[in-house]
């Protein structure tokens, strides 16, 4: 309790305005560095060509197929939104199953997305079954 309390003030005096709430910053980083040269840095993807993160309808409805998606990359026809994309995502191999983890929550919510808690053993799981 006297923790909390201790926090609380702690936050209050530095003004920090993410007290309280996770802003994973390990998989911002991760982000900037492996998919916002093609998703961007709002997530918004690019026309017709890459889908977009934010909002997107895909992310939303397949969480358990986003550690294959980021591990193996993706092609064929998917569709985001509506909208139909066919270009191809290249792999990401080198990307351990704890840095999935705080990728996949990261892109769960950035930019207003509310798509859930992704857990390190979920991950775990999916990462093993898509070698
Ligand atoms: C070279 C460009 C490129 C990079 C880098 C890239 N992607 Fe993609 N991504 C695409 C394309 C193109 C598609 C659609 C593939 C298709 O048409 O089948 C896609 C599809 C997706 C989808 C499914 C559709 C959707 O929009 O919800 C997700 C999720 C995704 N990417 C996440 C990521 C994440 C996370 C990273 C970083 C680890 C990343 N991508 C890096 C180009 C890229």
């Amino acid at each position: 309790m006297r923790t909390l309390t201790l926090i609380t003030l702690l936050c209050l005096l530095i003004g920090a305005q993410n007290c309280g709430k996770t802003d994973y910053r390990q998989g911002k980083a991760l982000y900037t560095q492996h998919c916002a040269n093609c998703h961007l840095e709002h997530g918004k993807g690019l026309g017709i060509l890459i889908p977009p993160l934010a909002n997107s309808d895909w992310l939303k409805n397949n969480q358990d197929q986003i550690t294959c998606v980021i591990r193996n990359g993706m092609e064929g026809p998917v569709v985001v939104n509506d909208t139909t994309y066919n270009q191809v995502m290249p792999a990401n191999i080198e990307l351990t199953d704890f840095q999935i983890t705080n990728l996949t929550n990261y892109i769960n919510h950035a930019w207003g997305n509310d798509y859930g808690v992704a857990k390190l053993e979920d991950i775990r799981e999916q990462f093993e079954s898509c070698r």
